[in-house]
């Protein structure tokens, strides 16, 4: 009981928060590219003004060579991008306003809730994609793919391929048998080109909760089956650019580990690319498309981001109806982020603060897992593991992805104990859940669901309070695991989700 009541009194820790700290956003170069902009006569009347709808042309222009030279060293440097086709051009780009943005612009441009039969997500899902579906007419048909396990490659392509067979084959039927025209009913017109009949959405690389990779392999099966149901693959890319060994090489405190030969292979090819790369791509509005961001490269608040994408795709986007009228969704933020593109100090950002403090803040805590967690019972269930056997040899991204032992409650259970008890906040597995997908809950909740599972983010907290976060979560689990020996009732507080 002492232990409990003076948990209480020390300082909140997050591990449940999915932001970089507040010090790793890049204030000063964004503040050299706003100076560069606004004291230039020729760059700030138009800044200040409305921006073409498409995005600024500078920043599509910067943008595509920077995307253009990171993927191509994607392949340099020893990933499968055989077939890929690494570079990509202006016309393939439309700026937004994040990824959240650009996920709902997507939808409202180019899917009708009346005839785009549904979305699917992976699963354990990015929750907050999930509304932002909602929002635009999707409740309801939102369906969860497993990732599967380590045979599936990050997706369980069977599962989703008997799901799109079963939809189709349902809404066939339906409409023959109603009489109606399998067509869209809202979105008609020339304002609406190109409407899909599906949505794919997943998080392919250090996967937002999962931390996983998707296999070369499975990432070109789900090329195949998006272009035979006709489908969109929404891929949010935003984690790409972190990556770093996932084995302890000894010069985790430099500061210059492009350079070094212990660099990782930057991730496999995107999506976009390997679509592009077959044969049979649909030049026009092609079957996917890269959802980047600038939140984890630069700082969420700088609300740009970008679409990867097929160039009339790309087009339409911008044609999106408050764009139209408002112009580019993040003009005078996109004038400030190209000029730190072709000053370098992207690069430098990234090179020198980002990956370093990533990588060490990321051996802390996987070490504390391992030392404090592990022994408990505890699983690491992302492929980005310390130990060799069972690593892809790079770890990225923000989060690792553990599962409880069976012998204490729900992940969701284990979480209200530490935030009342120990004043640490985690994210539970079912959050996850696809949402209104009653067999997405039912997965999570049998045998070896997502409900057992928890996401522990490093971008927020320092080493030291990643150190104290994991140390107490041990003590909750040691403290439950006690608790329930004496047949004492572990009590579920409800927890909102930030
Ligand atoms: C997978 C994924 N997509 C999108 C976002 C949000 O991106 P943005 O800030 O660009 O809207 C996040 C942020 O956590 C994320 O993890």
């Amino acid at each position: 009981m002492a232990d409990t009541m003076s948990s209480n009194t020390t300082k909140p820790i997050n591990l449940q928060t999915g932001w970089p700290s507040a010090r790793l956003c890049a204030s000063t170069a964004i503040f050299h590219g706003a100076q560069q902009v606004l004291t230039s006569e020729s760059d700030a009347g138009p800044a200040m003004l409305y921006g073409p709808r498409i995005g600024h042309t500078p920043l599509r222009e910067s943008l595509a060579a920077w995307l253009s030279t990171f993927y191509a060293q994607t392949r340099a440097m020893g990933g499968d991008g055989a077939t890929a086709i690494s570079t990509t051009t202006k016309d393939r780009i439309a700026i937004s306003n994040g990824a959240s943005g650009n996920l709902a612009n997507i939808l409202q441009k180019f899917a009708d809730p009346l005839y785009t039969r549904a979305i699917f997500l992976a699963e354990p899902t990015y929750f907050l994609a999930c509304p932002i579906m909602e929002d635009n007419g999707f409740r309801g048909k939102l369906r969860g793919i497993p990732e599967g396990g380590p045979e599936h490659g990050g997706l369980d392509l069977a599962f989703l391929r008997q799901c799109l067979q079963d939809t189709e084959a349902e809404t066939v039927r339906i409409a023959a048998e109603s009489g109606r025209v399998d067509g869209p009913a809202l979105k008609t017109g020339p304002s609406y080109p190109k409407v899909f009949k599906y949505i794919i959405y997943v998080v392919p690389t250090f996967a937002n909760p999962s931390g996983k990779t998707m296999a070369e392999q499975t990432r070109r099966e789900l090329v195949r089956a998006a272009r035979e149901f006709d489908a969109l693959i929404i891929s949010d890319d935003v984690y790409d650019y972190l990556s770093w060994p996932a084995t302890r090489t000894g010069d985790e405190n430099g500061t210059t580990m492009a350079l070094l030969p212990s660099a990782p292979p930057p991730p496999p090819s995107r999506l976009v690319d390997i679509d592009r790369g077959m044969d049979g791509y649909d030049e026009e509005w092609g079957n996917t498309l890269s959802n980047g961001s600038f939140s984890k490269i630069i700082g969420p608040g700088v609300r740009v981001g970008w679409a990867d994408c097929a160039p009339r795709l790309a087009f339409e986007l911008g044609e999106v109806g408050s764009s139209s009228s408002g112009g580019g969704p993040a003009h005078l933020s996109s004038t400030f982020v190209d000029k730190m593109i072709r000053s370098g100090e992207l690069d430098v950002h990234i090179q020198k603060v980002l990956i370093p403090t990533y990588r060490r803040r990321y051996h802390v805590m996987m070490e504390c897992i391992t030392q404090l967690l592990v022994p408990l019972g505890v699983k690491v269930e992302s492929s980005s593991l310390p130990d060799k056997e069972a690593s892809t040899g790079v770890a990225g991204g923000f989060f690792a992805y553990l599962r409880l032992p069976d012998d204490v409650p729900h992940a969701r259970t284990v979480a209200s104990v530490a935030l009342r008890e120990r004043g640490l906040r985690i994210a539970f597995g079912h959050l996850f859940v696809v949402a209104g997908d009653t067999e997405s809950i039912a997965r999570a909740e049998g045998p070896a669901g997502i409900a057992r599972c928890f996401r522990l983010c490093w971008a927020w907290h320092e080493e030291d309070e990643l150190r104290e976060g994991v140390r107490r979560l041990a003590d909750t689990l040691a403290s439950i695991r006690e608790r329930m020996s004496r047949g004492e009732a572990i009590q579920e507080d409800a927890i909102g989700v930030r």
